[in-house]
C-alpha cells in the first residue's frame, strides 16, 4: 500500500488546549483504594499514597484530572471524606455496589494531585443532591477564610484554598442507571442554576454540563439541544463520553469507530452552533470529552459480578488487559482529538489506575503499565502546540462503523516554539506495510529527531502486558523512516503506531 500526506505551516486547525491529555479517576473498584492509595504498601508515602504508581503517573505529564466520579458522584456526600479519618463514616456506594470507607476524600486527593503535578477538575453530585451542596463544596475548596466552610477546611489543616477552576455539573444525567437520573429540561435547568452558583466564587471558574452518556443513547442528540437551551450562556463545555471495543473481532471496524467518533464530535458541534444561533448568544461552548477509553475485554464478567456482590470494599472491577490493537486504537483516537482540537478542548482518559486503565497496581505488589499507556504518554508529551491540518491520500476501506476510511491515520502537531513537529502515524492495514510520504510545506531544515514504533511484529498482536511481563508491548526505536529532500519517506509496518519527531526551521 502507498499513502501520501501533506502539511503546511500556515494551515492549522487550532492551538491545542493542554487539557486534551487529561485523565479521570473515580472511587470505583481498585482505582483509589489499592490503586493510588495503599497504606502499608512498601512504597507508600506518609499519607498512604503509592510512590511506584505516582512515578508512572508523573511520567505522563497529565494536565488535569476529573474526580471523584463518574456514576459514584451521583450519590456521594463529599463531607463524608473530610476531617479526622477515624471519624469518617463507611457508606454503601450505590453505583458500583461497593463499600466506601472515605479514607480518601478531597484533601487527601488534592495532596496526591499536587504531588503528581496535576490540576483538579471536580464533579458535584446533582443526582441525590443539588445547588446547596455544590456551593458548599466549592466554598470549602476555594474560599480563602472567614466563613463556615473555608474555616472548616483550615481546621482540617489546609490553610490555602485549592482554587479549583473546573467543575463538572453531575455525571451522565441522561442515563437511566444514574442515581437521580433526569429528563433533559429538568437537568438543563438544574445545571444552569448550579453553574451560576459555582461561578459566583470567582472569575476563572469554568463548568462542564453533561451531554449524552454516548452517541447510542435513545435521547441523543436531542438531550444536548434541550440541555443547552436551558443553560447555554452559563456553561463553558459540554461533556461527551464514549467507550470502545472490538466486540465483533473485526479490527478494521474497530479502528473505523475513530471516524464514528469524529462524526459524534461534529454532530455536537452542530448542536452547539444551533443553540448559540437560536439564543443569539455571544459566548462559545466547547467539548469536554471527559470519559473515553477501550472497555470490553471483561465487561460481561464484571457486570455479572457487581450485581451479585455483597458490598465488597475495593473489588477488582474493570481491570482490562489491553493488547496491541487497543494501543493502536488509543493512538488513533488521540489523533482524532488533535484533528478536532478546534472543538475538543478537554479530554480525559477513563480511567487512570486499575479501572480500564493505562496503569495497573497489584495489591501489595508491583505497579506496571498496559499497552495503551504508551500512545497516551507520547500524545501528552509531544502533542502540545498547534494542530496542523493534514491532507491524506491513500487506500481506503468500508466498515460497518464508517465508510471510506483511510488505512493511513495521521495527526501532526507543531510545538509551541515552532521548532519541532511531531507526527503520529498509524498504518491500520492488518498485514500490509504502507509506503509513507509526508510533504512538509513552509518548513526548512527538516531533520529526524526520533521515531518510536509499536507493532509490526505479529507475535505482539494478541498478547497483553502483565504484571510478570510488563514490557511485552512497548515502543521500540523505529526503522525505515528518513527525511529525504525535506520530506518524510519510508515504510510504516503493517498494524503499527508510529511517533515521529522532526526538528524544523
Ligand atoms: O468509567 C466508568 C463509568 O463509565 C463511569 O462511572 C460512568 O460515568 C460511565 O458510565
Amino acid at each position: 500500500m502507498k499513502g501520501r500526506a501533506s502539511i503546511h505551516r500556515d494551515f492549522t486547525v487550532a492551538t491545542i488546549d493542554d487539557r486534551l491529555y487529561s485523565a479521570f479517576i473515580e472511587h470505583m473498584g481498585r482505582a483509589i483504594y489499592s490503586g493510588i492509595y495503599e497504606p502499608g504498601h512498601p512504597t507508600a508515602n506518609e499519607m498512604g499514597f503509592r510512590k511506584d504508581v505516582l512515578e508512572l503517573v508523573r511520567a505522563l505529564n497529565i494536565p488535569a484530572i476529573r474526580y471523584p466520579g463518574g456514576n459514584f458522584v451521583s450519590a456521594y456526600k463529599w463531607e463524608d471524606g473530610i476531617g479526622p479519618r477515624e471519624d469518617r463514616p463507611v457508606r454503601l456506594d450505590l453505583a458500583w455496589r461497593s463499600k466506601e470507607t472515605n479514607q480518601v476524600g478531597i484533601n487527601e486527593f488534592a495532596q496526591w494531585a499536587e504531588d503528581a503535578g496535576i490540576e483538579m477538575m471536580l464533579a458535584v453530585n446533582l443526582g441525590t443532591r443539588g445547588i446547596e451542596d455544590a456551593r458548599n463544596f466549592v466554598e470549602y475548596c476555594n474560599h480563602p477564610s472567614g466563613t463556615y466552610w473555608s474555616d472548616l477546611r483550615r481546621g482540617h489543616g489546609v490553610e490555602q484554598p485549592y482554587g479549583v477552576n473546573m467543575w463538572c455539573l453531575g455525571n451522565e444525567m441522561d442515563g437511566p442507571w444514574q442515581i437521580g437520573h433526569m429528563e433533559a429540561k429538568e437537568y438543563g435547568r438544574l445545571a444552569d442554576e448550579t453553574s451560576k452558583a459555582v461561578k459566583a466564587f470567582g472569575k476563572g471558574i469554568e463548568t462542564v454540563v453533561c451531554g449524552s452518556s454516548n452517541d447510542q443513547m435513545p435521547t441523543y442528540p436531542e438531550w444536548e439541544r434541550q440541555v443547552l437551551e436551558e443553560c447555554y450562556e452559563n456553561v463553558d463545555y459540554i461533556s461527551l463520553h464514549k467507550y470502545f471495543g472490538n466486540n465483533s473481532r473485526n479490527t478494521l471496524n474497530y479502528f473505523a469507530k475513530i471516524e464514528e467518533t469524529g462524526r459524534y464530535i461534529q454532530a455536537i458541534g452542530g448542536v452547539i452552533d444551533y443553540v448559540k444561533a437560536k439564543k443569539r448568544a455571544r459566548n462559545d461552548i466547547y467539548i469536554c470529552f471527559d470519559e473515553w477509553n477501550v472497555w470490553y475485554h471483561n465487561r460481561e464478567q464484571d457486570s455479572k459480578n457487581w450485581h451479585a456482590w455483597d458490598w465488597p470494599e475495593a473489588p477488582a472491577l474493570l481491570e482490562e488487559d489491553y493488547n496491541l490493537e487497543d494501543a493502536i486504537f488509543v493512538g488513533g483516537l488521540l489523533n482524532e482529538f488533535i484533528r478536532r482540537s478546534d472543538r475538543v478542548k478537554i479530554a480525559c482518559i477513563a480511567q487512570l489506575v486499575n479501572v480500564i486503565a493505562p496503569i495497573r497496581a497489584e495489591r501489595n505488589g508491583k505497579a506496571w503499565v498496559t499497552s495503551i499507556y504508551h500512545p497516551y504518554r507520547f500524545a501528552s508529551l509531544y502533542g502540545r502546540g498547534t494542530a496542523l491540518n493534514v491532507a491524506v491520500d491513500g487506500p481506503r476501506y468500508d466498515a460497518e462503523a464508517a465508510q471510506d476510511v483511510n488505512y493511513l491515520d495521521v495527526a501532526a502537531v507543531l510545538a509551541p516554539d515552532g521548532r519541532s513537529i511531531t507526527v503520529f502515524a498509524i498504518n491500520r492495514g492488518l498485514d500490509e506495510s504502507l509506503e509513507f510520504d509526508l510533504a512538509l510545506h513552509g518548513f526548512e531544515n527538516v531533520r529526524l529527531i526520533d521515531h518510536q514504533a509499536m507493532g509490526g511484529d505479529s507475535t505482539e498482536a494478541r498478547v497483553a502486558n502483565t504484571c510478570e511481563q510488563p514490557d511485552r508491548i512497548r515502543p521500540r526505536e523505529g526503522t525505515g523512516i528518513a527525511v529525504v529532500d525535506g520530506a518524510v519517506k519510508g515504510v510504516l509496518p503493517a498494524f503499527s503506531y508510529n511517533m515521529i519527531r522532526l526538528s524544523v526551521d
